[in-house]
């Protein structure tokens, strides 16, 4: 037997106005997509914007219903989107922001686990890493240079 251990790490940015300009035009979009989340149950509401290798950026909000499960995460409507209307157009940048009707949500908030999968499919579907920022309401944001390094030991195509 032997261990093998995998790592991550994760660039910290105290506030939105260390990132990248180009990075904060889409944290930007993301935190406006946020605003119209349609998120009447848990009143947590996301925003994604994802910037494309064409420039163009499409955006995603929550979208839930009152069958619980048939809601929609923030980043899936935006992937989905994305992959509908420019298909094989490789993704750049993920930005995405939260926040909770409830509470102030100051920590940055990862992207839930079936969205990294998501995500993952189209990671491994291009020749470059797809970079994700993410934040809660304000504050600091995490940047991961990767989906993999968000999801490591993925389970993809390959074992198919
Ligand atoms: N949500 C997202 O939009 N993205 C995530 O990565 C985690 C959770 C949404 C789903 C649901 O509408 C609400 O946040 C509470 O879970």
């Amino acid at each position: 037997m032997k261990k093998i251990s995998i790592t991550s790490s994760f660039d910290v940015f105290d506030s939105m106005t260390e990132l990248p300009e180009v990075v904060q035009k889409l944290m930007l979009q993301a935190i406006e997509a946020r605003k119209v989340a349609y998120a009447p149950y848990s009143k947590f509401k996301v925003g994604a914007a994802i910037l494309l290798e064409n420039n163009e950026v499409v955006i995603g909000s929550n979208q839930e219903n009152a069958a619980y499960p048939s809601g929609l995460c923030a980043e899936r409507t935006a992937i989905f989107y994305a992959g509908a209307k420019y298909p094989n157009v490789a993704f750049k940048t993920l930005a995405i922001s939260a926040t909770s009707d409830a509470n102030p949500t100051l920590a940055p908030i990862p992207p839930c686990g079936a969205c990294r999968q998501s995500i993952a499919e189209y990671e491994s579907r291009q020749s470059h890493p797809i970079e994700i920022y993410f934040m809660g309401e304000s504050g600091k944001v995490y940047r991961s240079e990767s989906l993999e390094n968000l999801l490591p030991l993925s389970f993809d195509k390959n074992v198919l």
